[in-house]
């Protein structure tokens, strides 16, 4: 029996000296024996936290619109991948797929590609995803899918890389570390490394004590999707919470039971996340050759695809309890003081793809 993940975490730390929060994420989500998503499927009242697929079929069903879309603007191209990235419980791909069968020539050319590395969560998704129309296949990573057009979607995963914290110090970013105190326990500190000056543009002003967060996983896989999409075509669409413009702010938080915990308190057992920088993404799929659509936000995005339409069909010949919790669906996924403004919706198509809901079509 091998040592939960804390005690090895404070072990190699003993060893080896502090590592940086984002090796630190990296293992206390995707530890293959003590990993959070390793470990569990996190979604629902009953769970961690709820994400929008799981609010409501809405989520989905205008997800699967756009994608319809998309593809007809790009020229219906066939074969074409259907890629989700980090699909949880598989419940967006299949309500996508329950809306693709509405256009059978979009059906009939897709493959769906899921690209998930907890192996929980992949038998999860087998069990949502049984009597998928179109075959299903998994892979580790971005790298692994095969060439041709693809449409991605990803909902929710920039959010779970893991994210490089540097903090103000007397003129210079040094790098957020977490290592041991004086009684042995995970503590943050920092570390010797610097941010690079080229880096640091427009925040030479920021107080001793501000942080800064870099993302070079998410940067890294948006910059290899968004060169794929640019030279063999299709588009991606990606929803998470974040921000639009780079700014300062330490946005580690970990959530347990639907509650902010201590991020150090017990690794493994608390989802880990960022809030993604959307300005960096944007920037990562401009060099990999794409264009950007967005972000804007989750509210007008989902209004702007029918959000009210689509709930009204969804609730006819509902009774009045019926129509009052699809009401509450739509106020969760749109209104600004709940998923509204603070998720952004984002799109990346090859230059000259327009893209729905994002203002000009
Ligand atoms: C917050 S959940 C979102 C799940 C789903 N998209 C939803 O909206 O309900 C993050 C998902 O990304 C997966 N994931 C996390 N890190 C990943 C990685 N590096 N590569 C692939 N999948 C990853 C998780 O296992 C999980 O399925």
């Amino acid at each position: 029996m091998t040592q939960p993940l804390a005690e090895r975490i404070a072990a190699e730390i003993a060893a080896s000296g502090p590592i940086s929060v984002a090796d630190f994420m990296a293992r206390c989500l995707g530890d293959p024996q003590d990993g959070y998503y390793m470990t569990r499927v996190p979604f629902g009242a009953d769970g961690d936290f709820t994400t929008a697929p799981e609010v409501s079929q809405l989520f989905g069903e205008l997800i699967g619109a756009w994608l319809i879309a998309t593809w007809e603007a790009a020229g219906a191209p066939s074969p074409v991948r259907l890629v989700e990235l980090g699909p949880g419980r598989g419940t967006l791909a299949a309500d996508i797929l329950r809306v693709a069968a509405l256009r059978p020539a979009f059906l009939d050319a897709l493959t769906v590609e899921l690209v998930e590395t907890s192996p929980v969560l992949r038998q999860t998704q087998k069990t949502t995803l049984e009597a998928s129309p179109r075959p299903l296949t998994w892979h580790d990573q971005v790298e692994d899918l095969p060439d041709g057009p693809m449409l991605v979607v990803a909902n929710e995963f920039f959010d779970a890389l893991p994210v490089h914290q540097f903090v103000r110090a007397q003129d210079a970013w040094r790098e957020r570390v977490v290592g041991l105190d004086e009684n042995g326990r995970l503590a943050f500190g920092i570390g010797p490394g610097a941010l690079p000056e080229a880096m640091t543009a427009g925040f030479a002003d920021a107080p001793d004590g501000a942080v800064l967060e870099v993302q070079p996983v998410a940067d890294a896989i948006m910059e290899t999707l968004a060169g794929r999409i640019a030279r063999q075509g299709g588009a991606l669409l990606t929803i998470d919470y974040g921000y639009v413009r780079p700014g300062i702010g330490d946005t580690l938080q970990a959530l347990r039971a639907h509650t902010h915990v201590d991020a150090l308190a017990d690794p493994g057992a608390a989802d880990l996340t960022t809030h993604v920088n959307f300005a960096a993404l944007g920037a990562a799929a401009r060099r990999g050759g794409a264009a950007v659509h967005g972000p804007v936000t989750q509210g007008a995005f989902l209004l702007a695809l029918g959000l009210v339409e689509r709930a009204h069909k969804l609730a006819a010949g509902s009774d009045a309890a019926g129509f009052r919790a699809i009401e509450a669906d739509v106020a969760r996924l749109a209104a600004v003081d709940q998923m509204g403004e603070l998720f952004k919706v984002m799109a990346v198509t090859p230059d000259t793809l327009l893209a729905p809901g994002f203002g000009r079509l």
